[in-house]
């Protein structure tokens, strides 16, 4: 069985909402399953240190996951446009995973969640792709063949899948962001499948 991780962070569970859509899309996929993996907070006081697993949820990512599965499902919530701190943690310590070319040659595929519908989806996900260029990885987005990237009134973009969670992070994800995170996470896995063939 081929596996792709799915790597996210998620403060509030937008984005962890957004990674199950995305898996249970990679699933659809015969011979193709997802491995589910999170990062842990980071903090300001460097001498705190986080429990080796989480109370609950999804394990926290290891190095050899990056080596055994075949793709890799990147999602974060926007943070000021950019990727959320713990993610970018997790990335910055790769510098091994770079020199191999662990990723070198993978298919990727990036999610997120803004509070706003114009508070930077695009943007942070294109931050999200460029240290996966730097490894190699082969980007895949979503092509508007996909009726609902014309129909959205919310989330949903062509450089990946996306939610809008509003202000109080109330907002449930509509069907159009269902769909194209479920038809992302398909289309990363048939890539994939076909690369790894
Ligand atoms: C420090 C901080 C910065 C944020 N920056 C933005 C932003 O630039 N644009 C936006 O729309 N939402 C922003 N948000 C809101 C989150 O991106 C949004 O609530 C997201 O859906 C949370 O995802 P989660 O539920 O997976 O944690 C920010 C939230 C925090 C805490």
């Amino acid at each position: 069985m081929k596996e792709i991780l799915v790597l996210y962070y998620s403060h509030y569970g937008a984005v962890k909402q957004m990674a199950h859509l995305i898996a249970r899309g990679i699933e659809q996929v015969p011979g193709v399953a997802a491995r589910i993996r999170t990062v842990p907070e980071v903090s300001a006081v460097c001498e705190t240190i986080e429990k080796g697993v989480p109370d609950s949820g999804a394990p926290y990512a290891e190095f050899k996951d990056l080596e055994e599965c075949c793709g890799l499902a990147l999602g974060s919530p926007t943070r000021f446009g950019n990727m959320a701190a713990p993610l970018k943690h997790f990335i910055d310590g790769l510098g091994p995973e770079w020199s191999r070319g662990t990723l070198a040659g993978k298919p990727a595929a990036v999610f997120s969640s803004t509070a706003t519908m114009h508070g930077g989806q695009e943007v942070t996900l294109v931050s999200m792709m460029v240290p996966l260029l730097h490894h190699g990885m082969l980007v895949v987005g979503l092509p508007y063949t996909e009726p609902e990237l014309n129909s959205t009134r919310s989330g949903g973009t062509p450089y990946g899948a996306t939610h809008v969670s509003g202000t109080a992070n109330d907002r449930p994800v509509s069907d159009e962001e269902a769909k194209l995170a479920f038809a992302l996470g398909k289309r990363l896995a048939t890539v994939a499948k076909k690369l790894a063939a």
